[in-house]
């Protein structure tokens, strides 16, 4: 792909009032929310459960781009039509993650780094042949008493820079995600720090492997409480401190931001998304908007629960969701709408 097509891609991710769906569950991970709804990870049930949530109709109208998982790439539709081909005729730009997940960092007790790289230009040859067009990248990094170390930000960085770079040479748009993760007790004070540390290492990272911003998005965590700390933060003061931090360490260059849910719940993930596009209307240089998997499918997974009579019940929950968070896009939202249902 050229430069122009890679610019292209990247703006049609962030598209006005348009975001993405993260269905890229690792096999491990998708059978943790299927024992939620009581249904077995088998290939099918997996096959027709992303069948359900991709040909949902309409979907296009908030949603851009959907991270799909290697096996999902692979698979079809109910009437024999590549999952990647359904997505394409509806607009929906499909792309795949290509890290192979967060490993024990040597010598740091409790941090993890994300592995991936080997082989990687070759795995994103093959998928761009099968039609992805970009591609995600997750990072994690974890808060605890005595973490993270330098030497978990500059692991994690690095890996991000090394693949954003290996991706573009590829053709395929890099969403680098570093995720700070909400899980512990601390305040969000020590996020914002976190939070900041690792924004400041990622970019330098991919200034050093020469990758061009342009065709670059940002997935990033909100700045945030922890699960279990006293205090809670409210919606506005997330949506403070997460641009705050954003405008220090995001260069206007890059094409745009958008959030992961990371285990809020999906109407508080919508509120925050929709506080930060309302309160900085016009006055950021990167569009916010969501690339939400548990946030967007949540609803959606639960009306399933594995049966084909629940289909158009699901596909329902997950267009709501998909349409609340499109309007957060926009800072449109509010919560009456959660009960208005969706126009013709
Ligand atoms: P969540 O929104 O559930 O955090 O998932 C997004 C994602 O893609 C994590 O890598």
């Amino acid at each position: 792909m050229s430069g122009h097509e890679l610019a292209a891609v990247a703006q049609a991710m962030v598209a006005p009032g348009k975001g993405i769906l993260a269905a890229d569950e690792s096999t491990g991970t998708i059978e943790k929310r299927f024992a939620g709804i009581k249904v077995e990870s088998t290939e099918e049930n997996r096959r027709a459960y992303r069948d359900m949530l991709f040909t949902a109709k309409g979907l296009e109208r908030s949603i851009s781009g959907v991270i799909l998982y290697d096996e999902t790439m692979r698979q079809k539709s109910a009437d024999g039509t590549p999952f990647v081909e359904v997505l394409a005729k509806k607009g929906i730009v499909p792309g795949i993650k290509v890290d192979t997940g967060a490993k024990d960092l040597a010598l740091c007790p409790g941090e993890k780094v994300t592995e991936g790289l080997d082989n990687l230009a070759k795995r994103c040859a093959e998928y761009v042949k099968m039609g992805a067009r970009f591609a995600k990248w997750r990072a994690v990094i974890t808060i605890g008493a005595d973490t993270p170390g330098s030497t978990c930000i500059a692991a994690n960085a690095h890996a991000l820079g090394r693949y954003a770079a290996i991706c573009q040479a590829a053709g395929l748009v890099p969403i680098v995600e570093p995720e700070v993760l909400m899980d512990g007790d601390h305040t969000i004070e020590r996020c914002e720090e976190v939070t900041e540390w690792t924004l400041k290492a990622v970019y330098e990272a991919l200034y050093l492997n020469r990758v061009t911003l342009e065709h670059s998005v940002l997935k990033p965590s909100m700045v945030i409480s922890a699960k279990n700390c006293p205090r809670q933060a409210g919606v506005d003061e997330v949506a403070e401190r997460t641009v705050r931090i954003l405008k220090r360490t995001v260069p206007a260059a890059v094409a745009g931001i958008v959030f992961l849910s990371g285990g809020q719940s999906d109407e508080v993930a919508t509120a925050h998304l929709n506080a930060m596009n309302r309160m900085f209307a016009g006055r950021l240089p990167w569009p916010l908007s969501f690339s939400y998997g548990r946030a967007l499918q949540q609803p959606a997974l639960k009306a399933w629960k594995g049966s084909a009579a629940n289909v158009a019940a699901a596909q329902a929950a997950l267009l709501h969701r998909a349409r609340m968070n499109g309007l957060a896009c926009r800072g449109r939202y509010s919560p009456d709408l959660e009960t208005q249902p969706l126009a013709a």
